[in-house]
């Protein structure tokens, strides 16, 4: 195969997929593989020592490699073409973490990814199906936990370490008699996400329900990235307000005053909703203009009572022995109130971070286990 170049003062033109593609001389020379130690894996060459940006003086494509000869320096570069072909299709290089979200609604449970504790600690494919399903459907049920206390530790080590919140790295939710938290007491819980009080509220939530024997007390998930997308369809004004706008939330006793401002719809660069953030319990004096308020109210008004439709609202009851993972900054959850001296009800809590999550898919994903089957199976 042949490939057109052309050399420009800044870069160049290669023809991928019959259209010409620009590429940067910057970046062609920091892309040069010859940058990257291969013990260490870290970048070992910086741009800013070349006394002059660097010209491409001569290219041409051998193998699987853009070669590059520079003006003024004595280094041929060699830059893979699947990067090239990655950037000029997806604009970043490829990533298997970079997973489309499943949006689901409120009948999503019999669909709902359920993956046994001993796969997840003990099995490539079992932690592979348990990752993707996070990423994709933010939700996941892991079956059959240890019911011990370094059970709930167990699982989130196989992601990464447990990230500690202001009430340290674990959390109880059972009746107390001073509660701190309304979760630790026999009320429902309206839909919210945890701690958006704090500067980077957590990123995934566990609950692992060691006894619940109570009468009702159902648990309450939404995908709110499904509600937000429906916000969208349904008042495009009202989606732009939340969208834009961030509002205040707080985390507060007698020794705690956190206070972080958050957007309650989270967008990334190209407008998807990449995630929600909402809880009226720990929401703060909202500091908008007063004028701008007029609108922003009825548009957070109608996304708190969508958020309470049985359209987006999967309810089931936490069953001992289950732990419930699911991303806090999409999936938004509650819970019904419950008869409090009918029996026991106890969920042992922790948070972990998603870029930990989608490490442990990214180094399964490069073992083969991309899909939820076995390479081998796959292959088959
Ligand atoms: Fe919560």
């Amino acid at each position: 195969m042949t490939y057109d170049i052309t050399l420009t003062d800044r870069g160049l033109n290669i023809t991928l997929d019959e259209a010409p593609t620009y590429f940067n001389a910057f970046w062609l020379r920091d892309a040069c593989t010859s940058c990257i130690d291969t013990q260490t894996r870290e970048r070992i060459f910086d741009t800013s020592v070349l006394a002059t940006p660097p010209k491409v003086k001569k290219a041409w494509v051998e193998g699987d490699f853009l070669q590059i000869v520079w003006e003024g320096e004595d280094h041929i570069s060699t830059v893979p073409m699947t990067l090239l072909h990655d950037v000029a299709t997806y604009g970043r290089p490829y990533d298997p973490a970079d997973l489309s979200q499943n949006r689901w609604m409120g009948d999503f449970g019999p669909q709902m990814a359920r993956v046994a504790q001993s796969d997840v600690l003990h099995t490539d494919e079992g932690r592979a199906r348990f990752t993707r399903a996070m990423i994709e459907d933010g939700i996941v049920i892991v079956t059959g936990m240890e019911p011990t206390k370094e059970s709930l530790t167990d699982l989130v080590g196989t992601l990464g370490s447990i990230t500690p919140s202001a009430e340290g790295y674990f959390f109880e939710v059972r009746v107390e008699i001073e509660p701190t938290n309304l979760a630790f007491t026999s009320g429902p819980l309206e839909m919210h996400t945890d701690l958006p009080g704090e500067e980077a509220a957590p990123g995934l939530q566990f609950l692992h329900c060691l006894e619940n024997t109570v009468e009702g007390g159902l648990s309450l998930f939404l995908d709110g990235a499904a509600v937000a997308e429906a916000l969208r369809e349904e008042d495009p004004e009202a989606f732009n307000l939340l969208a834009t706008h961030d509002i205040p939330f707080f985390y507060r006793h007698d020794t705690l005053d956190y206070r972080a401002h958050q957007r309650v719809i989270e967008t990334d660069q190209h407008g998807n909703v990449t995630g929600v953030t909402i809880s009226q319990h720990l929401q703060d004096t909202i500091d908008l203009p007063q004028d701008l308020l007029d609108d922003y109210y009825p548009a957070f008004v109608k996304f708190i009572r969508m958020l309470q439709e049985d359209r987006f609202l999967m309810r089931f009851r936490s069953e001992a022995g289950n732990c419930v993972v699911f991303d806090n900054h999409r999936i938004v959850h509650g819970r019904e109130g419950y008869v409090a001296d009918s029996g026991s009800r106890h969920l042992r809590g922790c948070y972990a971070d998603r870029g930990a999550l989608r490490s442990t898919y990214r180094v399964l994903a490069k073992k083969g286990f991309e899909g939820l089957a076995e390479p081998a199976l796959k292959m088959a």
